[in-house]
């Protein structure tokens, strides 16, 4: 039997996306639910409670993954698919949620018609995958797969000078279970695509090629924080000045790479911050992506060279710290190609792409033959409460995901990593 023709329940995925998003609501219908907050412990006691009524096997591990598992006739890896339910503060209701909660209604849908598949069938939510508070972005998952050590994850300082596994036994999330933890035999996660191609493009299914590199830099500027009326403008050593000399290097530097190349200042705090005071020290961030990882270098070392000259001009110190580096991912096109031909034949028109934000998948993708779904978000707007995608996408989403899901557990994919 291949039950080509089963169907999630689309209300109850909708009702459980409404049900999540009311836990840390903020104006405009999003929600802020930061890394191992009071709120995130919310929502994960939610999604625990539904793994649990669902009757599953559910394992936390000592950075917090959650994992939930339905038996399959064999005892093998499973075919996990999973998201993230932690959001960025001005976090949409989508982003990550759709993923987890309509692989929860993937298991569910398998129970009330009681079917069997070969392997398990396991849905994950996984630790901070935003970074936003405790970077790196993908924390949970990348520890998963062995990519950090367990001790070094719980000894993060978050920007709120939390540290990772204090806030994990605050929260009860520190679990039992080991990290790394076991390869699945192949991973899929749903998510909305958070850009505007699909909308342009009139397609409503995305099948992910890969993700672009990733890399997040910490600059601390000091300079001399001095009376803004009287010091005269050659003798000023300016943080603040230094910072949005970085601010506007970095567009400059991506406007001169061209499509490819996308670049961010998304933090930036001045000290003392005030009014009539030459700002003393800086700290921002600068977010820098590429899909190519030599042209991700080449944009790295041409902001290095900048910030060096930066410092000297304005007689400031600039030291830098990484917050997260991680190469350009290609999945696996045996998944890929099963991602789209589902979705042609469940009568949906399907674009092949390379995803610009950082995902769960990403990391799994070095344990198991791995691939993305990707639905079209309303305005190609995310990390913002009018995150919207239609309510005919999110469902047909996930009908896509539980027939890929479905066509993995048929599939013989080999032992172990992908090459
Ligand atoms: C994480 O989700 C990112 O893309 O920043
Ligand atoms: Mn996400
Ligand atoms: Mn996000």
């Amino acid at each position: 039997m291949t039950h080509d023709d089963l169907r999630i329940d689309g209300d109850r995925l909708l009702r459980r996306i409404g049900d999540l998003a009311a836990i840390g609501p903020i104006d405009g219908g999003g929600s802020c639910r930061l890394a191992l907050t009071d709120e995130d412990r919310d929502g994960r006691d939610l999604v625990v409670t539904w793994m649990h009524d669902l009757g599953l096997d559910v394992a936390i591990d000592g950075i917090g993954n959650v994992v939930a598992v339905r038996p399959g006739r064999s005892d093998g890896p499973p075919v996990m698919t999973g998201s993230h339910i932690d959001t960025v503060r001005t976090g949409g209701r989508y982003d990550g949620n759709l993923g987890v909660l309509a692989g929860l209604e993937v298991l569910e849908t398998l129970t009330e018609r009681g079917i069997e598949t070969e392997h398990p069938f396991a849905v994950a939510f996984f630790t901070d995958e935003e970074g936003a508070r405790f970077p790196p972005d993908m924390l949970g998952s990348l520890v998963y797969v062995g990519g950090m050590g367990i001790e070094d994850a719980l000894d993060i300082t978050g920007i709120d000078g939390a540290v990772v596994g204090d806030e994990l036994d605050r929260i009860g999330y520190r679990g039992p279970y080991p990290c790394p933890g076991p390869a699945p035999h192949a991973f899929v996660e749903l998510h909305i695509e958070q850009g505007p191609v699909l909308e342009a493009e009139g397609v409503t299914i995305g099948a992910v090629t890969g993700v672009q590199g990733i890399s997040w830099t910490e600059y601390t500027v000091t300079g001399q924080s001095n009376h803004a009326g009287t010091t005269p403008m050659h003798l000023r050593h300016d943080a603040g000045f230094a910072a949005a000399g970085i601010v506007t290097h970095v567009r400059e530097l991506a406007t001169r790479m061209g499509d490819r190349q996308v670049a961010t200042v998304g933090r930036l705090e001045l000290h003392p911050d005030l009014v009539n005071v030459v700002a003393g020290s800086a700290v921002l961030t600068v977010d820098l992506r590429n899909t190519d990882e030599p042209l991700l270098q080449q944009a790295e070392a041409d902001l290095a060279g900048y910030v060096a000259d930066l410092a000297a001009a304005e007689g400031v110190e600039i030291t830098s710290r990484s917050l997260a580096r991680f190469e350009p991912v290609v999945f696996d096109e045996r998944v890929v190609d099963t991602v789209a031909a589902t979705a042609e034949r469940l009568g949906r028109t399907v674009s092949r792409m390379p995803s610009g934000a950082g995902h769960d998948a990403q990391m799994l993708a070095r344990v198991c033959p791995t691939g993305m779904v990707f639905v079209p978000s309303r305005d190609g707007i995310s990390h913002n409460p009018a995150e919207h995608t239609d309510a005919d996408d999110l469902v047909a989403g996930a009908d896509v995901l539980l027939q890929v899901m479905l066509a993995l557990d048929r599939a013989d994919l080999g032992e172990g990593a992908p090459s």
